[in-house]
């Protein structure tokens, strides 16, 4: 049935010409873009462009405070130095994101401590936090993957018991909710990306949001070299540093560009829900393919459309890893746009394996040549590696599903079908 696979010669499956490239660039994004230029002014710690977009995505997720970045990791390393997060404190956070959630946790020469996920969210396993919380814990920095929210109840009673600061690492989660709450504003401090990549793009970029005027403040001295620059005083900055501080500003032109893609994110997210919807019914009737789970008190905007294979369902001889690769080949030749997206967890990389190639003297891990007080054993989070050896994303980041048509979509689920009705041809 369906015929040969394209892998092996037959013909391709989904048609040349439909898929659309990200971010869609509209003629009202150029003239926002345009209209930069044309004042020239380009950048300001309160550049009309900045402050517009902190405005827009402030009154979007209902945040307090919105604080624009030049990127989420920046946002996120000035969320923990406002908390207070300082050399040995040490922050939970999850084995299964990307190089920008534990990177900032550096950055204040502080010490990540890395919980295995749940097997069904992919996101942290809030059963594992307690177990890993210590005298010198500091704060707990769930991420929100692929945009499905973390458990954020549970997250928060195990901060208040404890006293950490609950900081949401929402960069892929722009638009999700949780029972009833925006992404953004359940922790102390959320913060959000806005590279090229994500259901809001300014092509780089990032948010603090929060409801503390204190946590606000902070951040904003930490963004532009420790300074108090007031909005009415600009004109006589006196650029004095009252804390250490970072050169994070955004600048007008990626600030304009995000600001007008915000005006179609509630269009993007329903795209991405209505076609991760439609995948899921459809590939989950596929025998041995597991869809994303979105439990009902949660909404998702599939920032990354992760599908997991059963082996024991599909009668695999082979390591799940191999038929990983092989599979997304298959679905490629076909013109289903399949990759992988990180393939072991955080604390397996180099970096945490020799733990010589953080600060200089050893720092964070090694302080005053103590021995590390944090193992990184790749074999502690057995199910965020089986997740990465048993799934691949349905996306790639140049075309991801929040804005694709359904009849693409419908291609997809009819590639599928043919390279499953033709396993053996996949496995030879
Ligand atoms: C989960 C997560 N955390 C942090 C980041 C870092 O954001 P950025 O790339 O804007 O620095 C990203 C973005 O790629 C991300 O996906």
């Amino acid at each position: 049935m369906n015929g040969k696979l394209a892998i092996n010669g037959g013909p391709r499956t989904v048609p040349d010409g439909l898929k659309k490239r990200w971010p869609e660039i509209t003629a009202e994004d150029k003239a926002a873009v345009l209209a930069v230029l044309e004042r020239n002014v380009l950048t300001g710690v309160h550049g009309p462009e900045a402050t517009g977009l902190e405005r827009d995505w402030a009154a979007f997720t209902g945040s307090k405070y919105a604080l624009s970045f030049n990127s989420g990791t920046a946002a996120i390393h000035s969320a923990l130095f406002a908390a207070g997060v300082g050399p040995g404190d040490e922050v939970i956070t999850s084995a299964f994101s990307f190089s920008g959630s534990f990177h900032p946790i550096l950055h204040q020469n502080a010490v990540p401590v890395f919980v295995d996920i749940d097997p069904r969210t992919y996101n942290l396993d809030v059963g594992q936090i307690e177990a890993k919380i210590t005298e010198r814990t500091r704060a707990l920095l769930p991420v929100h993957i692929h945009g499905l929210p973390a458990d954020m109840d549970e997250i928060l009673a195990l901060g208040q018991k404890y006293n950490l600061t609950v900081i949401e690492d929402a960069c892929q989660a722009h638009g999700s909710t949780y029972r009833g709450r925006n992404c953004g504003t359940i922790g102390a401090m959320a913060c959000f990306s806005l590279n090229a990549t994500k259901n809001l793009s300014g092509g780089e970029g990032g948010f603090i949001n929060t409801d503390s005027e204190e946590y606000w403040e902070r951040a904003k001295m930490i963004r532009t070299f420790g300074e108090k620059v007031l909005e009415e005083k600009e004109k006589i900055r006196p650029y004095y540093s009252f804390t250490i501080g970072w050169n994070y500003r955004t600048q007008e032109l990626p600030a304009a560009f995000a600001r007008s893609q915000l005006k179609r994110l509630p269009q993007y997210n329903a795209i991405a829900q209505r076609n991760g919807q439609y995948l899921s019914a459809e590939l989950g009737k596929i025998r041995g393919l597991l869809p994303p789970y979105v439990p009902d008190d949660r909404t998702t905007i599939y920032h990354k459309y992760r599908l997991r294979f059963d082996p024991q369902a599909l009668g695999l001889k082979i390591p799940a890893p191999d038929f990983r690769n092989r599979l997304i080949d298959a679905l490629e030749a076909e013109g289903v746009e399949a990759t992988l997206w990180h393939v072991t967890p955080l604390p397996s990389f180099p970096v945490f394996q020799r733990l010589n190639e953080g600060y200089v003297q050893g720092a964070p891990w090694l302080p005053k040549g103590e021995p590390p007080r944090v193992q990184y054993r790749p074999q502690d989070y057995p199910e965020a590696q089986r997740l990465m050896d048993e799934s691949i994303i349905v996306n790639t980041e140049p075309y991801p599903i929040y804005v694709q048509s359904l009849e693409l979509m419908e291609h997809y689920v009819v590639a599928f079908r043919k390279v499953f009705d033709n396993l053996d041809e996949v496995l030879g």
